[in-house]
């Protein structure tokens, strides 16, 4: 009987033992499966944002073909080409080229060393002065005051407050925006001390950076094309933002003008080339992107009014309209596109842009959690929220150097975990708090590694497309021509991976020879003294007090 008992009982644990070993290697087998899945999905993902030196090539021709057509008439391309009225930037300190060689003609030369010769003269034409700047272009906006101190002073001093705006005013009405902004800057000037007022009759002057596609009319006025970046006030478009802005200044008892109205891109040329002579081309890398560069005037058919002096021009290209069969654009992009404010725009800003890229890593994710339980068994209810993996996030793991990356474990316990909180104490513990394994931490690196790298190639490509059209993507014999490309925007200045990305492929992209003669610097918080230069030396008291 004893017998019978003992054999049951080991037949029971065998065949227990048994169930239990079929259920753990059935497990196994499912987070095989899962695992499969999840790399399929990031193999895929690599396959698709590929950027091959070839395919970067075209993308810088067929940015070099949209920007010819841009140029001949307004709306002959998605590039927009606009025309900045800047055609002088301001030196800061006088650096002249006396070699005339982009002049064809004897008589082109002598008038030219005739011009630079009275600008000697009038060298008091260098701006000088007490001047504001207004840097409107995302969420957060920025008031400086700057006293620049002419030929010899240069920049004497630079005070900057920096308000964010209201989520709300963003998507609100041009008046409530424009107001705001302007008991921004009211409150800023009447806490300035005694030694900022002015003789009486003489009205404070502004530089005005508004970082959004404008139509200008002149160096101070122009309309909204669009908006972009998450604002979208409707009533705003089609109007002079310099209006809007004059109107509620009046309306908070301001006596303010506004003498130049510049996008951040425009300004930020003119900042940098306040520091770098040879400066040619300005990129912003932030929230959005951009590119303006000095045309010749001659270059621009659409232009149809008198032949600026200097015979060039500064165009703000709007680059991130760009768009083409050549970008490599995958279904994340398309279905970001389609949800946005904005379907069917801004699709190279969309690729490029600290806005946009720590987005499409979510959206990778979340197909991952949905279709590979990549995140366990419940898709985390966080990580279906639009924009909740910011860029600055993404860039924070993308950097982790740790061997077990405790950043990216922290960041993304701060994106998934709250939720899996609530679940815990509403569902009890079937719902564990997560937890991410080294190896899912790896795949969330690399996943940044990918949308990143396809972003800053991208952007060089882009650079490519701006040297070839000005002729500085090849060097000729004897040639010592440089050229600086003055960049900013906090995407550029804080994600360190996506920036030396960015250098190196335009080096791979030029060769070593022609990377020689070109450099690129940061200019930092360029846009606002840009805009103040500007402000400055399209002053009409500047005007009547010098030539
Ligand atoms: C705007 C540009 C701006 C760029 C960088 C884009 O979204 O359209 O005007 O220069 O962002 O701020």
């Amino acid at each position: 009987m004893e017998k019978k008992v003992v054999v049951a009982v080991v037949c029971v644990a065998a065949v227990a033992g048994a169930v239990a070993t079929a259920a753990v290697v059935k497990r196994k087998m499912k987070m095989d499966r899962r695992w499969a899945k999840a790399m399929e999905i990031v193999k895929e993902m690599q396959e698709k944002c590929g950027t091959p030196i070839g395919k970067l090539k075209q993308v810088a021709d067929a940015m070099v073909v949209e920007m010819h057509a841009g140029l001949a008439s307004e709306g002959g391309s998605k590039l927009k080409m606009l025309i900045s009225y800047v055609d002088n930037l301001p030196t800061g300190y006088i650096f002249f080229d006396f070699s005339f060689r982009h002049m064809r003609s004897n008589w082109t030369r002598i008038v030219f060393a005739y011009a630079y010769v009275m600008k000697l003269i009038c060298s008091l034409i260098d701006e000088k002065g007490l001047f504001y700047a207004l840097d409107l272009g995302g969420t957060n906006f920025r008031v400086l005051r700057v006293q620049l101190g002419g030929k010899d002073g240069g920049l004497v001093n630079q005070e900057f407050t920096e308000v964010s705006i209201p989520p709300n005013l963003m998507i609100g009405t041009s008046d409530a925006l424009f107001d705001y902004i302007a008991a921004e800057l009211a409150k800023f000037i009447s806490q300035e001390g005694q030694e900022f007022e002015l003789p009486p009759g003489k009205q404070r002057e502004l530089g005005f950076t508004f970082s959004f596609p404008v139509m200008q009319t002149s160096i101070a006025s122009g309309t909204l094309v669009r908006w972009t970046k998450g604002f979208s006030i409707d009533d705003a478009v089609g109007l002079d933002v310099v209006a809007e802005l004059t109107k509620a200044m009046k309306r908070q008892g301001l006596d303010m003008r506004v003498s130049a109205l510049v996008n951040d891109t425009v300004g930020t040329l003119a900042g940098g080339k306040y520091s770098y002579k040879d400066v040619a081309v300005a990129v912003i890398l932030g929230t959005g992107s951009n590119a303006a560069y000095v045309e010749s005037a001659q270059a621009i058919p659409k232009w149809h009014g008198d032949l600026p002096k200097s015979g060039e021009m500064v165009i703000n290209m709007e680059w991130g309209n760009f768009r083409s069969s050549h970008l490599p654009l995958t279904e994340y992009d398309h279905a970001m596109d389609n949800e946005s404010l904005n379907p069917g725009e801004q699709i190279f800003e969309k690729l490029i842009s600290g806005m946009y890229l720590g987005e499409i890593v979510r959206r990778v994710l979340l197909k991952m959690a949905e279709e590979a339980a990549f995140f366990g068994d419940i898709v985390p209810p966080k990580l279906k929220t639009p924009f909740i993996l910011r860029t600055p996030d993404m860039s924070a793991m993308h950097h982790d150097t740790s061997s077990d990356l405790i950043l990216v474990e922290k960041k993304m316990k701060d994106i998934l975990e709250e939720t899996y909180f609530v679940l815990y104490i509403e569902k009890g513990p079937r719902y564990p708090i997560c937890n991410t394994s080294l190896q899912t931490r790896k795949v969330v690196v690399e996943l940044c590694n990918i949308v990143a790298t396809r972003g800053s190639r991208l952007a060089a490509a882009g650079i490519l497309g701006i040297l070839k059209k000005i002729g500085r993507d090849t060097v000729k014999d004897g040639d010592e021509q440089k050229t600086v490309i003055a960049m900013d925007g906090g995407l550029f200045e804080h994600y360190g991976e996506y920036s030396k990305c960015l250098e190196n492929t335009v080096t791979e992209l030029l060769g070593e020879e022609v990377s020689k003669t070109i450099s690129i610097e940061h200019a930092s918080d360029g846009s606002g003294l840009g805009a103040a230069l500007l402000a400055a030396s399209h002053s009409p008291y500047l005007e009547a007090e010098n030539c």
